[in-house]
This record gives C-alpha cells, sequence and structure tokens, in this order.
C-alpha cells in the first residue's frame, strides 16, 4: 500500500448508495475499507468492486453494536494506522402503517431509528475521529435526509424524520468541535434514490444519489465544514 493512499470508511455498504459511493470513493483512488453487517452480502459486494479491479477491502459493522464499531477502529488501526475518509450511510426506513404517523407511532420504532441512524454513527465518528486526528486530515459525511430539514417538516415517518433531524445535530457539534482542525464534517442529502429504501418509483439512480456523497468525501483542504448539502448546493437546516 502507497504511504499516500486514501483510506476509507463506509458503513452500510453491501448495497444501495453505500455500495455506489464505494465504488465511486473507490474510483477516484482511494482504498475503501466497505462495511456490512451481514457478513456475506458485505464480502459479495466487496468481491463485486474487487472484480472491477477497484481497492476495496472488506471488514464487519453493525452500527448498532459497540463491540463491533471497537473491532472495526482496532482493525483500521492495525492494518492502515490512518482514516482519511468515514461515510456514515448506513440507515433504516422502519415502522407499520400504524407508525406513520407521530400520533399514533411506537416509540420502541422511534427509538430503534435513531440506534442506528444516529446513536451508530455518532459512536462510530466517536471511536474513528482519533484516528484522523493522528495526521490531522478527515472527511466525515453523514448521510441525512430532506426528511430531516426542520424548515421543510411535514408529517408522517417520525422516526426517520426525528433520526434525520438529529444526524444533522450531530453534524454541526461535530464541525464545532473540529472547528481549526483539517478534519471537515458535513450532511448530505442524496434525494429520492432507487434503492431498497427508495423503491423503484424514486427519481434519481444510486450514481447520481451518491454524488454529493462523494464531492463531500474529496473536499480540498479549507473547504467548509457543518454544512447540509444536496446536489452539491447548501439547503438550509
Ligand atoms: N434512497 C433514498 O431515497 C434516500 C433518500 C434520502 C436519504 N437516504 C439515506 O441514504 C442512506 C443509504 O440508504 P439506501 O437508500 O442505500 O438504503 P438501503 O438500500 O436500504 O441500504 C441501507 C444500508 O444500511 C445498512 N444497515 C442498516 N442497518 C444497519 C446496521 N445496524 N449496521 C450496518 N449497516 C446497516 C443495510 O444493511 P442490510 O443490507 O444488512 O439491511 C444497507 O446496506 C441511508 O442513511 C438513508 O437514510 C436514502
Amino acid at each position: 500500500m502507497s504511504a499516500t493512499k486514501k483510506i476509507a470508511v463506509v458503513t452500510g455498504a453491501n448495497r444501495g448508495l453505500g455500495f455506489e459511493a464505494s465504488r465511486q470513493l473507490a474510483k477516484n483512488g482511494i482504498h475503501v475499507v466497505l462495511t456490512s453487517r451481514d457478513e456475506d452480502k458485505g464480502i459479495a459486494a466487496a468481491e463485486k468492486l474487487q472484480s472491477e479491479k477497484l481497492k476495496v477491502t472488506y471488514h464487519p459493522l453493525d452500527v448498532t453494536n459497540p463491540d463491533s464499531i471497537e473491532l472495526l477502529g482496532k482493525f483500521i488501526k492495525d492494518q492502515f494506522g490512518r482514516l482519511d475518509i468515514l461515510v456514515n450511510n448506513a440507515g433504516v426506513l422502519i415502522g407499520s402503517a400504524e407508525d406513520s404517523s407521530v400520533l399514533n407511532a411506537k416509540i420502541d420504532t422511534i427509538r430503534k431509528s435513531m440506534e442506528t441512524n444516529v446513536y451508530g454513527p455518532l459512536l462510530v465518528s466517536q471511536t474513528l475521529i482519533p484516528i484522523m486526528r493522528v495526521h490531522n486530515y478527515g472527511r466525515v459525511v453523514n448521510v441525512s435526509s430532506g426528511m430531516g430539514q426542520l424548515t421543510n417538516m411535514g408529517g408522517g415517518y417520525p422516526g426517520y424524520r426525528l433520526s434525520k433531524t438529529s444526524i444533522n445535530a450531530v453534524t454541526r457539534i461535530l464541525a464545532d468541535e473540529l472547528k481549526g482542525t483539517n478534519i471537515l464534517v458535513n450532511s448530505a442529502c442524496p434525494g429520492w434514490v432507487k434503492t431498497e429504501m427508495g423503491g423503484p418509483d424514486a427519481t434519481r439512480t444510486p450514481q447520481q444519489g451518491a454524488d454529493t456523497i462523494v464531492w463531500l468525501a474529496m473536499l480540498p483542504d479549507g473547504s467548509p465544514s457543518g454544512g447540509f448539502y444536496r446536489d452539491r448546493k447548501l439547503l438550509p437546516w
């Protein structure tokens, strides 16, 4: 491995936007650690990208499991001794019809949404950002959603909406605490994308959806931190 090759971790990368972001990052010469909670699916995804001659290594990661996060941190430290990019992409949109209204939503559904979409990426960031601090370089991209925008907040999907508003707050808090460093933290909204989560009627391809995520992951030094972007443009919170 070249000493200057950048290392990226992408969570929930066995399919959808995480898989496509891994592909685009690797096509840009970055060594991607593709992670997934299901080992077989993750290994198959990594092998697919390796067959495209891309530099991809697989490692398991369930973002709701602190032991799994700790093992990933140890692997990154031991294997590479550095980390340049973290894409907090893993996410869930869960719940029954009953959960679709805030008036009926089960607190358990909301809690599970928060565990995967907020506490997971927060703990992954707490574990991996210290590795970035060693060489004072890092790009953290939290994959959020317009459904978490307070300015456009509507009804429905309360667990998902609350979790995406909260991950945006995590972006702001991290960016403020890392002010003055070369570790930039931003949120991305991919738009409505044809994935298992977005469904077949979605208007964007995973390639289009991953574009802003990858752009934020590769921002040059001196770029803004603590913003929320779609189509490479700043969005109101
Ligand atoms: N698609 C859209 O229109 C859209 C719009 C706005 C934002 N987003 C956001 O984009 C991100 C990616 O979504 P997607 O559309 O690619 O959805 P997806 O196809 O459903 O993929 C979600 C990924 O997250 C993984 N995941 C779920 N829970 C996990 C956990 N505990 N630990 C590790 N991985 C976990 C899934 O793994 P399994 O395969 O094991 O389930 C899967 O790899 C999400 O954060 C989502 O909220 C999507």
